[in-house]
């Protein structure tokens, strides 16, 4: 593992971003941060694209992008997945994280599984470029008892310490797919798109589903000045968090260069954009930097911070190009598991990136 920084900024990694990040951030909070507090995240009803008729979908199309298009973030309610299903993966989590005992955690060490690095992440091992106060396990769709077309049979006993794990886990997987579609439509539709272009694309595709479990923090920890989560931005198409109970989510706010502190409401979800869409929407909309600090309230010495984030990605060999009607492409077109490897490889090693030309598929 290489020597991680509590000081490191975003642009000693930038040698490995794969779209364009002109801007400065510290990865973890610091006194000199500068905080937006007038800057509201908007929320949106997405039952108006999910059932609305022609002129509903086409203003929520319209309202959700233009939202995103700004920031890269937007809050979504109305989306039709139960929040007592997020209320039992919340404890569910806790549970994961502190009833298996460590021997079974170091059994699933992470590793590359197609792009996805899966598996478990240590606490201060979630990158080797932060040294994170956060434990985390991450599954991709091979993980689960899914239809599967690019993979062989699922495995059980290849992911999970415990398989009565796997259909709690499954059930949330299952909930949110039913918004990869609809979510992607309504942001192509707002650039004024064809909706469904990534429609084929998007069946049965693959997706990183991440727990993140921030216990406590014990004095030595919460004065070494290491963050919760180190600054990032996605690498994915867009990412669907379930709001945590517990604040502490900070989103970069580039026409200011000020952090917003994002406060989303119970059983609502947060959508923020990925590199893979700024790469294919020709820079349009964002991938936005994000970071987890220590919430306002203090209570990150007291009690642990549960999220449960979701990756949407495309399966590794399809091609990630701009999209017609964007106007003059400013990337060339990428096999999907290039370019997220060699992002991502800045924070799992040079090793970890493939080579793969778009000529190959
Ligand atoms: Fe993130």
């Amino acid at each position: 593992m290489a020597n991680p920084d509590i000081d490191a900024v975003n642009q000693d990694f930038i040698r490995y971003d794969q779209v364009e990040k002109n801007h400065t951030y510290r990865l973890a909070e610091s006194q000199s941060d500068e905080f937006d507090t007038d800057y509201e995240i908007q929320t949106f009803d997405i039952g108006r694209y999910l059932h609305g008729n022609k002129t509903d979908r086409q203003n929520f199309a319209e309202e959700f992008g233009a939202a995103v298009q700004e920031i890269g973030f937007s809050v979504l309610v109305g989306h039709d997945v139960d929040a007592s299903i997020y209320d039992e993966i919340n404890d569910r989590v806790e549970e994961f994280f502190t009833t298996t005992p460590m021997h079974d955690k170091m059994r699933f060490r992470a590793a590359r599984q197609g792009s996805v690095s899966q598996g478990y992440f240590p606490i201060k091992e979630t990158s080797d470029i932060h040294p994170d106060l956060v434990e985390g396990w991450v599954w991709c769709r091979r993980a689960f008892d899914m239809p599967q077309q690019r993979s062989s049979p699922y495995k059980p006993e290849s992911f999970w310490p415990d398989e009565k794990y796997e259909p709690v886990f499954r059930q949330l997987a299952t909930a949110h797919e039913a918004l990869f579609k609809p979510i992607t439509q309504a942001m192509f539709q707002g650039l004024g798109c064809d909706p469904h272009l990534y429609d084929e694309k998007l069946t049965q595709t693959n997706f990183g589903l991440r727990l993140n479990y921030y216990p406590p923090l014990g004095e030595a920890d919460n004065a070494s000045g290491a963050g919760r989560l180190l600054g990032h931005e996605d690498v994915d198409l867009f990412t669907i968090l379930p709001a945590p109970r517990v604040g502490g989510l900070q989103v970069w706010n580039h026409h200011n260069n000020k952090w917003v502190r994002l406060h989303a409401p119970p059983g609502s979800i947060i959508i923020n954009t990925g590199d893979y869409m700024q790469r294919i929407t020709n820079d349009r909309l964002p991938s936005t930097t994000h970071r987890v600090g220590k919430p306002v309230d203090g209570s990150h010495t007291d009690v642990p911070r549960i999220s449960f984030p979701m990756a949407v990605y495309i399966w590794e060999d399809e091609i990630l190009e701009v999209l017609p009607g964007l106007g003059e492409p400013r990337y060339d077109a990428v096999k999907a598991i290039t370019f997220h490897t060699r992002s991502t490889s800045k924070f799992y090693g040079d090793d970890y990136a493939v080579e793969s030309p778009v000529e190959s598929s």
